[in-house]
């Protein structure tokens, strides 16, 4: 088969990730015969030095006309002292939103082999883990009426969190089509102590989860979930949650897991196009240096393969060869800790992954 795939690398250790996962969907294609096109599209801080704009229309345009979209990151020092409506971060925003793509899907999971590199103690995942955060993406306070005004004291500034019933609906759906699939358990997690919007949120789940009766869905409050995580993560199958809290507490799952930089995602709306992005940043510090982790994107290939492309097999041999990989103690920087494995670099890591395909 053949699939045209926008490629918006970005900036920092982005296009050197992306074009890992791009010789990683090479092999996939030489080996079960696909042919796989790539269109290079700007994004973020490279895209505002180019053209004044980090999300330029040729971009969405591109990423509309694609089978699908691998992303690497955006953003860097160079550009943090723009207004908010020019930053790199708004193009992942904004690509987000033009694409429609409202779910998140971010699995966390423990690699037996990278039990170690786990900071938990180890009675706490003597059972591993395997988690699949389902983040709402395109609405929320991420999205929501902002601005300045004066107030109480003087000049403020405000964000807004509103969900709809159909958001909440649609995202309440995937996660329980997803738990089907899975441990046929659902955690939403919300702040409906509190939040009028949370209130909604814990009463539309549950209207969903009555067309599911075989999935388990409960409820828990964001704060006790962030604590959660880190006392019993195996209580967790399918967590839901909006776009803030998903943001947040994804990046505390993948700390679990060893390495934020071991955790991929898939961004995916109505239709089979999605787009798939590390979840971690761009991370300038080490920009460059070829010592980045790929294994975060090339993870995210595999679920475009999984998700967009229906290509099982093809999926299962990265994942697969991911395994393979960390099971022979093969380690980027990142997974290194305090031991004295010697790391592998950005290139060296892929083509360990390269050889086991
Ligand atoms: C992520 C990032 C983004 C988000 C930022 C950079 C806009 O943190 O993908 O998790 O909040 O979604
Ligand atoms: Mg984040």
């Amino acid at each position: 088969m053949e699939f045209n795939i926008a490629l918006l690398k970005g900036d920092g250790i982005g296009p050197e990730i992306v074009d890992s996962a791009v010789s990683v969907l090479e092999k996939i294609g030489e080996k079960f015969g696909h042919k796989f096109n790539f269109t290079p599209y700007l994004i973020g801080g490279c895209a505002i030095d180019a053209v004044g704009k980090p999300l330029p229309e040729e971009t969405v345009e591109g990423c509309l006309k694609s089978d699908s979209v691998l992303l690497g990151a955006v953003g860097g020092p160079k550009w943090d002292s723009l207004p908010g409506d020019i930053r790199p971060e708004k193009a992942l925003l904004g690509i987000r939103a033009a694409m429609e793509l409202f779910t998140n899907l971010r699995p966390a999971k423990l690699y037996s082999a990278l039990k170690e590199a786990c900071p938990l103690r180890e009675d706490l995942v003597s059972k591993g883990f395997d988690i699949m955060i389902v983040r709402e993406l395109t609405g929320g306070i991420y999205f929501g009426e902002r601005g300045y005004r004066q107030g109480k004291y003087g000049l403020e500034a405000y964000d807004t969190e509103c969900y709809s019933e159909t958001e909440i609906r649609r995202i309440a759906k995937v996660a329980c089509e997803t738990a089907m699939k899975r441990g046929k358990k659902v955690i939403s997690i919300d702040k409906a102590n509190v939040l009028e919007s949370s209130r909604l949120w814990r009463k539309v789940v549950h209207e969903v989860a009555e067309d599911y009766p075989e999935v388990t869905v409960t409820d828990m409050l964001v704060d006790n979930a962030a604590m959660q995580l880190v006392r019993n993560p195996q209580q967790f199958d399918v967590a839901v949650t909006s776009n803030m809290f998903g943001d947040i507490l994804s990046d505390e799952a993948s700390q679990l897991t060893g390495s934020i930089g071991m955790l991929a995602s898939a961004s995916l709306g109505e239709t089979k196009r999605g787009l798939y992005e590390p979840i971690h940043g761009s991370a300038p510090d080490i920009a460059g240096q070829n010592k980045a982790n790929p294994i975060a994107t090339i993870l995210s290939a595999a679920m475009m393969l999984r998700y967009s492309f229906d290509l099982t097999a093809e999926a299962d041999a990265i994942e697969k060869a991911v395994d393979l990989v960390l099971d022979s103690g093969l380690r980027t920087a990142d997974l290194v800790g305090d031991s004295d494995t010697k790391p592998l670099s950005t290139t060296e890591m892929t083509a360990a992954v390269l050889e086991r395909i």
